[in-house]
């Protein structure tokens, strides 16, 4: 496994093996890596020839400074993690590496990145592409591989590759959420979570996994009530939104569609924010 700090080396020797037919697989990260991220990262192993990770913790996406600075940081375990996956390439630059003068770029997402997190976290997804469309300059992939867990996140990348880099050299690729054995999506914010707030979270996946079971005997309306009130019954628990969109547009619908609408949630236990999702079918 090779470790690269500057973009020029990386890109350059990523160019060279490219010209000799290799392809390449991506799983950008902010570290803190889980079994969610190694579910990318296997995925990209057996879909290319070499696989590259990134871990960096991207400032211009927080739009909370104290949720940068708590954010965990583990580069000794996570290079275990990486190594043991029989991953390639790991690139993990210094923030000026990746931004020598501030990015001033605002990006246009048609919408897609004002509702929900972007309505709570503003400029949260303008920060996200800048540093994605910057890191797949760098890194030139084939594929790039995105979970899931974070729904919004992955609408934003499919569109900023779309409009941005005209869908033309890489593939995005979706991956399924990962999960604790008691249903809680997996997240490097969870431990940040007391044991009491730890148990308490389970009630989020819960509670979405008895509506996704159960929806036809609700209306859109009844349904984020009743998530909302059962979540919130629970005294370390307070839902900051609960949302049922389209899976493209991400607008609220009145109705839902099998197979093309979701059900986005965040909730605080204690301080520490928590999102999740379910597919309704
Ligand atoms: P991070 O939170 O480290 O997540 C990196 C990738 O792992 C994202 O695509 C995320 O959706 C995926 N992931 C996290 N938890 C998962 C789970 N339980 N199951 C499946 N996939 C999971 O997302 C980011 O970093 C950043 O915004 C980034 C894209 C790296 C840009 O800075």
């Amino acid at each position: 496994m090779e470790i690269f700090k500057y973009s020029a080396s990386i890109s350059k020797e990523i160019s060279s093996l490219k010209n000799h037919g290799i392809s390449f697989g991506f799983v950008p990260t902010m570290g803190a890596l889980h079994e969610g991220h190694a579910s990318l990262i296997r995925k990209s192993k057996s879909e290319n020839n070499f696989t590259v990770v990134s871990i960096f913790v991207n400032p211009t996406q927080f739009n909370n400074p104290g949720d940068l600075e708590k954010y965990p940081r583990t580069e000794k375990e996570d290079l275990k993690l990486i190594e043991d996956l029989g991953v390639d390439f790991v690139f993990m630059p210094e923030i000026s590496e990746i931004y020598p003068e501030k990015d001033l770029r605002i990006f246009d997402f048609d919408g897609l990145d004002s509702v929900m997190e972007g309505q709570f976290r503003p400029g949260h997804f303008n920060g996200v592409a800048q540093v994605v469309s910057k890191l797949f300059k760098i890194i030139q992939p084939d594929k790039a591989y995105f979970g899931k867990k974070d729904f919004q996140q992955l609408a934003v990348i499919r569109m900023m590759n779309q409009k941005y880099f005209g869908n033309k050299n890489i593939k995005i690729v979706a991956c399924d959420i990962v999960r604790e054995a008691d249903g809680l999506a997996m997240s490097s914010r969870n431990v940040r979570l007391s044991p009491e707030h730890r148990k308490s979270a389970v009630n989020i996946s819960q509670t979405l996994f008895k509506y996704q079971k159960n929806n036809k005997n609700y209306t859109v309306n009844q349904l984020k009530n009743l998530v909302t009130k059962e979540i919130d019954a629970d005294k370390n628990l307070k839902t900051e939104y609960f949302e049922i969109v389209d899976n493209t547009t991400l607008k609220p619908v009145e109705q839902i569609i099998p197979g093309k609408t979701t059900g986005c949630i965040a909730v605080f236990a204690g301080d520490v924010r928590l999102i999740d999702n379910v597919s309704f079918s």
